[in-house]
């Protein structure tokens, strides 16, 4: 531990587990107090796992073996009224807020005619809309703070078309696009705002169940598999890997990093 986080306060959204609790480990690990959020119950449409509450008070546990304050927070980033009621309670807790990681998401893949409205309306609610109510129910302690970093979670789906992922791609080209917007107008209050673009991820939404759905969706076009492959000969990267790209975002050491959409991405979106 370097201590790059030290005195700072940093909110993760989907911190049950995955790559959200890789993030609030990191942060925990680096010195900040940690509000870390989830809905911890059943995900809209998803061939994997929810996460539950006791997914939750792991991470808060991991957490805080590093001697740093953890809140969780059970709350829905679809419901920005219940959104921001938590976050202003939490921060009333800790004092202050510096960072947020809006990182929960959820992926349905489906070939294009099989994707319901069902389908595409879930997947915009939480993945665009929740990451918008992210951003409203913090962005205000960040400028009461005198400025900050966000880091929205985006994907390769939002630097390279994904095929049999229509909804997913399309959130997050508009994740990425939310970024440079919000970067743009909360510049003046020190605050920067970038986007983080991943492949596939040893998580549960990465997991087994999921890749057989999106094998079977492909065979609608098998000529598309491509698309998916990596530059570099690997399956996919692991939490780490994402979690040392958003540690390099909310801190310092990118002060003038701000409207960048980084890719961890093992090549595949120039693939
Ligand atoms: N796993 C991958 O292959 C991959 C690749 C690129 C990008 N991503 C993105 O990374 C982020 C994290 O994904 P992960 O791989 O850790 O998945 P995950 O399913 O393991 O974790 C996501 C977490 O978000 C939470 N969540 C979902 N909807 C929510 C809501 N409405 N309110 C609050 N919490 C909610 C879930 O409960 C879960 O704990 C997502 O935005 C995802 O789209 C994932």
């Amino acid at each position: 531990m370097s201590g790059l986080m030290r005195g700072k306060v940093v909110l993760v959204t989907g911190a049950a587990r995955g790559q959200g609790r890789e993030h609030v480990l990191r942060m925990a690990g680096e010195g900040a107090d940690v509000i870390a959020v989830d809905l911890c119950a059943t995900l809209p449409g998803v061939a994997y796992a929810s996460s539950e509450p006791t997914d939750l008070d792991t991470t808060v546990a991991l957490a805080e073996e590093s001697g740093q304050q953890v809140v969780p927070l059970v709350a829905d980033v679809r419901d920005l009224a219940g959104l921001r009621d938590a976050v202003d309670g939490a921060v009333e807790k800790l004092g202050r807020l510096d960072a947020v990681v809006a990182n929960a998401g959820i992926c349905i893949p489906s070939a294009w005619d099989q994707v319901t409205e069902e389908i595409f309306r879930d997947t915009m609610d939480v993945n665009v809309t929740g990451t918008w109510n992210t951003v409203m129910a913090t962005a205000p302690h960040l400028v009461t703070a005198g400025g900050g970093s966000i880091v929205l979670m985006s994907s390769s789906a939002g630097l390279k078309v994904q095929p049999f992922m229509i909804p997913y791609t399309t959130s997050k080209f508009a994740v990425r696009g939310m970024a440079k917007a919000f970067a743009a107008e909360l510049a003046r209050f020190g605050i920067r705002v970038n986007s983080v673009h991943p492949t596939g991820v040893d998580t549960a939404m990465g997991s087994r169940a999921m890749l057989t759905q999106v094998a079977k969706a492909s065979m609608a076009d098998p000529r598309l598999r491509g698309m998916l492959v990596n530059m570099q000969p690997v399956e996919g990267i692991s939490v780490e890997d994402v979690a040392n790209a958003v540690l390099f975002l909310v801190s310092d050491a990118s002060r003038h990093v701000t409207a960048h959409a980084m890719a961890v991405d093992a090549g595949v979106s120039e693939f």
